[in-house]
């Protein structure tokens, strides 16, 4: 097994109850102009809202407001906030929200002073940033994506029907996040568990790819466990400051590459929920635990050792000299019966996916390859209709 990398992760993670005070130092480091970027009404309601306004005052910021991101952010909003950085010359990009807001705030920083279409360039076709890119910082409040750590941005063009992702360099990392438990106690559960399953999603795509045995997938299974244990908890108990700092934390440990490192990456059941999304704008994390199911009994049979393992480490089922084959099996089982018991959604009409959409998302999902099988798009429909 070879095991060489580089790793550099550059944000800054302020974590817990106090978090928030450390924003004004940050801030010191800034241009005057903010762009202040949200969602709908969710910081609003909290109080969020005012107290991070009276610090970027205090700080003696001129702000600037993009509000309205919406979940499954669009290319149209991302242009609205890349006008908005250049008409005024932002020097600091604050988002404050979930991966939709965060994701929203990198596009706009390396769109606001792209000549191109920064679409095209960067989400079509994969180029290197070019042009001058705006820094951007993140205050979380909801769990999941991993975005206030990562180079991501996940744009939605809705003329093209096209969900895409780009991981960007470094450069476009947040500078610093902010990460306070408490800012997710007001998550509704169906959008807390989502992103839960979005999290477990990250760490098996990971996990479920090569064959060794490393410090990798023993991290993996770690934050696996962690995650459906604390899911429980949370489940029960929305305010459990512990649960919810656990679920936090995974949640970035998850997808800050360094779960990633040695591993060729698998991503398939990304790639197919980016185009349901296209088609259906669910909910992420729903959208990848509708098409886990199938697509893990679609592919096992191709990596049994590992699926082996997970049954054994993951779900704490013997193998008591069961065959490979039925102890793989059960693990998958173990992991319905847990979604099902967190209520978590396993179909996708129930997310809005029509028959008539099936064959354009199959025929648009893009294909990795780098799991145990490579999958064509004759078998993404299969896996689609399986999951109907
Ligand atoms: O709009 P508001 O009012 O803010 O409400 C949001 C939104 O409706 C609400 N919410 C957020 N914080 C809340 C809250 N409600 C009450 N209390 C709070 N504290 O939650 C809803 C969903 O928010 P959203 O940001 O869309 O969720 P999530 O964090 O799951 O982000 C999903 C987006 O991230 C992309 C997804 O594809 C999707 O577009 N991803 C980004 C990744 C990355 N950057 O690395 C990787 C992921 O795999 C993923 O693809
Ligand atoms: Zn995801």
């Amino acid at each position: 097994m070879q095991f060489d990398f580089s790793y550099y992760n550059p944000t800054r993670i302020h974590f817990g109850k106090d978090s928030l005070a450390k924003l004004k130092d940050e801030l010191s480091q800034y241009p005057e102009t903010v762009l202040l970027t949200y969602g709908k009404t969710a910081i609003k309601k909290s109080g969020l809202y005012d107290k991070v306004v009276a610090i970027l005052s205090e700080a003696g910021k001129t702000i600037v407001e993009l509000s309205g991101v919406m979940p499954n952010p669009t290319y149209e909003k991302m242009m609205e906030g890349a006008r908005l950085v250049k008409e005024h010359q932002v020097g600091l990009i604050l988002a404050v929200g979930g991966g939709s807001v965060i994701d929203c705030a990198k596009g706009i920083s390396v769109s606001a002073y792209c000549d191109e279409d920064p679409f095209e360039k960067y989400w079509v076709n994969y180029e290197p940033v070019s042009n001058k890119i705006v820094p951007v910082a993140s205050i979380l409040t909801m769990v999941g994506t991993g975005s206030e750590m990562n180079g991501g941005s996940v744009i939605t063009h809705e003329q093209q029907k096209n969900k895409a992702g780009r991981v960007f360099d470094p450069e476009v990392y947040p500078k610093f996040s902010i990460l306070n438990p408490e800012y997710t106690f007001t998550v509704p559960q169906y959008q807390m568990v989502s992103g839960v399953f979005d999290t477990m999603s990250h760490l098996m795509e990971q996990y479920f790819s090569d064959f060794g045995v490393n410090t990798t997938d023993y991290l993996i299974e770690g934050l696996l466990k962690s995650s459906i244990d604390n899911l429980k908890v949370a489940l029960d108990k929305p305010d459990d400051y512990e649960a919810r700092s656990n679920l936090m934390w995974n949640a970035t440990l998850a997808l800050n590459t360094m779960t990633g490192l040695s591993k060729t990456q698998d991503w398939q059941v990304h790639m197919i929920e980016h185009q349901l999304g296209a088609y259906t704008d669910c909910a992420h994390g729903m959208g990848l635990a509708a098409i886990s199911l199938p697509y893990y009994r679609h592919i096992y049979s191709h990596g049994i050792d590992k699926f082996v393992r997970f049954a054994n480490v993951i779900w704490n089922i013997p193998s008591d000299g069961q065959s490979k084959e039925a102890i793989a099996q059960a693990g998958i089982d173990a992991l319905e019966k847990f979604m099902q018991d967190c209520s978590i959604v396993t179909s996708i009409q129930e997310l809005g996916a029509t028959r008539e959409m099936l064959p354009k998302i199959a025929e648009s999902t893009i294909i990795i390859g780098n799991g145990y099988k490579k999958i064509s798009n004759d078998e993404v429909l299969e896996i689609l209709e399986e999951c109907f």
